[in-house]
C-alpha cells in the first residue's frame, strides 16, 4: 500500500507556505497531492493562508477577513520567508485550481474555520472545487465538527476529514456521528491500534505534520493512507527506500 505524500501548504520547507512556488516546487518534486488552508476575504472570496492574521507570513497587519481580496492581493507573501520571494502573492482559492485542474494531484483543502466561524465558507469552497470539476481528488478537512457536519449535508459523497490533535476516547465514533469520512490526526496520536480500527472501519487515517525521516518510515510501516510533510522529496526518497527494503 502506497502512503501519499502531501506537501503541507507546498514545499513549505523551501518556499513560503501557501503561495505558487511552494506548490509549483511540491508538483515538481512529485509529491501526490497539495494541503493548502483557505479563508474568506471581506468581501467572501477564499484565499490561501494559514493564520487567521497577515502578520507573520506578509507585510499586513490585522485580519485576513477585514480586507477584500484586491487589497489582500497587494500584499507581499514571499518576502518573510526570503529575498528571493519578493513580490510574491497572496493565491486566491480560484487561482490554486486554475493551477491544479490539469495535473494528476490530490488536493487537501483545510478549512480555516475553527477560530473564526466564516459564514459560508463550506459552500463557496465546495462550489469551486465543483465548478474545477475537482471533487474526485479533493478532501476537504477542518478541526471544526460543525464545518464537517456542514460539509456532509453539502454533499454525503465528498470525502471530508476531521482534523484533530487531541487523543479523545471514542474519537472514531465522533468522526462518523458528525458526518465525517476520513480522519487526519498530529503525529503523537499516532498508534498501531488506531490505524487498525481506521482500516476496519474504511475510515482513510492520514498524519500531520511529518518531517522528520524516522516519523517518514513509521507512517509507511503502518501504512498510513497519507502524511503531510513540508519536505515532499525527502518523504518520496525515505518511501522509495522504505518500499524497496520490503
Ligand atoms: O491539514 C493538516 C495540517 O495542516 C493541520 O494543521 O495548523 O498546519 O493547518 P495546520
Ligand atoms: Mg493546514
Amino acid at each position: 500500500m502506497n502512503t501519499n505524500i502531501f506537501a503541507h501548504r507546498g514545499a513549505s520547507g523551501y518556499a513560503p507556505e501557501n503561495t505558487m512556488p511552494a506548490f509549483q516546487l511540491a508538483y515538481e518534486q512529485g509529491a501526490n497531492g497539495i494541503e493548502t488552508d483557505v479563508q474568506l476575504s471581506k468581501d467572501g472570496v477564499p484565499v490561501l493562508i494559514h493564520d487567521e492574521t497577515l502578520k507573520r507570513t506578509t507585510n499586513g497587519t490585522g485580519y485576513v477577513k477585514d480586507y477584500t481580496v484586491e487589497e489582500l492581493k497587494q500584499l507581499d507573501a514571499g518576502k518573510w520567508f526570503s529575498p528571493k520571494y519578493a513580490g510574491i502573492t497572496i493565491v486566491t482559492l480560484e487561482q490554486f485550481l486554475q493551477w491544479g485542474k490539469s495535473k494528476n494531484l490530490l488536493f487537501n483543502i483545510e478549512l480555516k474555520n475553527d477560530t473564526i466561524n466564516y459564514e459560508k465558507l463550506e459552500q463557496t469552497v465546495y462550489d469551486a472545487v465543483l465548478k474545477y470539476n475537482l471533487l474526485d481528488q479533493t478532501i476537504f478537512s477542518t478541526f471544526n465538527a460543525k464545518s464537517v457536519e456542514r460539509m456532509n449535508q453539502i454533499d454525503p459523497h465528498a470525502e471530508v476529514a476531521f482534523l484533530t490533535s487531541s487523543n479523545k476516547r471514542h474519537l472514531l465514533k465522533d468522526v462518523i456521528n458528525m458526518g465525517g469520512n476520513a480522519l487526519h490526526i498530529h503525529y503523537r496520536l499516532l498508534t498501531e491500534r488506531l490505524v487498525k480500527k481506521c482500516k476496519d472501519l474504511h475510515i482513510p487515517l492520514r498524519v500531520y505534520t511529518i518531517n522528520r525521516p524516522q516519523q517518514m518510515k513509521r507512517c509507511y510501516k503502518l501504512q498510513c493512507d497519507g502524511i503531510f510533510t513540508d519536505y515532499p522529496d525527502i518523504a518520496l526518497t525515505e518511501r522509495k527506500a522504505f518500499q524497496s527494503n520490503e
